[in-house]
């Protein structure tokens, strides 16, 4: 299928890596011009040069999608680079594992402005340059505890779920403009993220038998997810192929979500 990218401009927020870069990686295959940001520069840095040399623009930007003047700017400067946008992705993100009795007011907040501030501001900042493109698409990448509630991630399950409304009602506002705007919903991909809460939860056993554990109780399929199988899916629907589908959200979770 030749989704017919090339040429586009992208701003990708928490490209450095996980799903965030490989989303990068996959659109620079397909000839999109990038920006992305994160808060580590060195990390940053190393993730834009390995998508040097394709040919596309590729532009890093440190920002924390936490501070909305840096996201005024990042969008501000990234537009300036790219000559435009056509797509927003908004990836970035964190697990903010904890029950009801654990979670402070503080943790409820810094969980709250991550996820779902993080993609009003992002889309406020860039929509008056997706109203200049003939293709505007707004990516949210979501979780699919947004349905499915787990009190193992009480912040996460109750904020993605106001991410989740967030999109639907975002693609009637802008849809009569010609704005698709979608989420994705991931469910147990292996990032970095799973990394850092596995060497917090059980540092002592391997990776193999962790995530071979945590995939048996919920996930049909048996495993985590590569990155790979997400990111074809943001390509497919930052394209033409895909200009007909706003509003909706679409699982990448192996069948994990005991929902319908
Ligand atoms: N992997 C999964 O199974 C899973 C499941 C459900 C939802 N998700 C969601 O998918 C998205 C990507 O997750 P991932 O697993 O790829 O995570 P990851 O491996 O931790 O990567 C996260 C990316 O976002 C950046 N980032 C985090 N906080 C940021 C901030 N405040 N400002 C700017 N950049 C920030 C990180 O760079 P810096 O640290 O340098 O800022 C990094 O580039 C997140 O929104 C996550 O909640 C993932």
């Amino acid at each position: 299928m030749d989704l017919n990218l090339r040429g586009r401009r992208a701003l990708i927020t928490g490209g450095s890596k996980g799903i965030g870069m490989a989303i990068a990686e996959e659109l620079v295959a397909e000839g999109v011009h990038v920006a992305m940001c994160a808060r580590h520069p060195a990390e940053l840095a190393a993730a834009a040069e390995k998508l040097r040399g394709s040919g596309c623009t590729v532009y890093a930007q440190v920002a924390d999608v936490t501070d909305a003047a840096q996201i005024t700017d990042l969008v501000a400067r990234s537009v300036e680079t790219l000559g435009g946008l056509d797509i927003l992705v908004n990836n970035a993100g964190a697990a903010h594992p904890g029950n009801f009795e654990s979670l402070t007011d503080e943790d409820w907040r810094a969980d709250l402005d991550v996820k779902l501030f993080s993609q009003i501001r992002c889309t406020r900042a860039a929509l008056e340059h997706l109203r200049r493109s003939r293709s505007a698409r707004v990516i949210n990448i979501n979780s699919v505890y947004a349905r499915y509630p787990d009190p193992t991630f009480f912040a996460t399950t109750v904020n993605r779920a106001a991410c989740l409304n967030f999109s639907k009602a975002l693609a009637r506002e802008l849809g009569p403009e010609g704005i698709l705007v979608n989420s994705v919903n991931i469910g147990f991909v292996a990032t970095p993220q799973w990394q850092r809460i596995k060497a917090r939860r059980a540092p002592d056993t391997s990776d193999d038998e962790f995530f071979a554990s945590l995939a048996s109780d919920e996930v049909p399929l048996g495993r985590f997810g590569a990155v790979e199988e997400v990111s074809g899916l943001v390509a497919f629907l930052s394209s033409d192929r895909a200009s007909y589908i706003t509003g909706t959200s679409i699982d990448v979770a192996g069948g994990m979500g005991r929902y319908v």
